[in-house]
């Protein structure tokens, strides 16, 4: 790919996560106030900061790209999220943290190669922010996986043969 294809896709992908951050953030929002041990709040309200920061982030990344975010993604990933912020209370302990685990699975590999067509394009410096990012959402991997690798529910989906 050309340096123009790459920037394209980058940009593609861009406003895809800068959504999909907003997704995450507001479920997340959900899942904190519907947590009851006060450790797991403190720790998924931290994450739910971090989103919104890397969507700042990935607004200021569009600007310097000369685009912006699409409207469609907006509207549909704020719905996603709000329906995702009301079910949470509803939906137990266990398939809130799972789910969050397999969106942060996503985001890593989102980030991994945005920071790819990023350097392609050369943009050196956001491909080295996107791998930063990508690193912050191994973390919250981490802890969605460490909180949830005990639980039966897990250990039966692990025994299914996927994760
Ligand atoms: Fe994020
Ligand atoms: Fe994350």
């Amino acid at each position: 790919m050309d340096k123009f294809s790459n920037k394209q896709a980058l940009i593609k992908i861009l406003q895809a996560a800068y959504s999909g951050e907003k997704a995450a953030a507001l479920a997340y929002s959900g899942h904190w106030r519907s947590v009851k041990n006060l450790t797991e709040k403190e720790n998924i309200q931290k994450i739910e900061q971090e989103e919104w920061h890397h969507r700042d982030i990935l607004g200021n990344m569009l600007l310097m790209l000369d685009s912006k975010p699409l409207s469609w993604r907006e509207f549909v990933f704020t719905l996603i999220g709000s329906i995702l912020k009301f079910l949470c209370p509803v939906s137990g302990w266990f398939l809130p943290m799972y789910c969050a685990g397999r969106l942060e699975t996503m985001n890593i590999k989102e980030y991994e190669t945005a920071s790819l067509f990023a350097q392609a394009g050369g943009f050196q410096e956001m491909a080295e922010q996107l791998a930063k990012m990508a690193e912050v959402e191994k973390q919250h991997e981490e802890y969605f996986y460490t909180m949830i690798k005990n639980h039966s529910a897990f250990k039966f989906i692990e025994s299914l043969g996927t994760k």
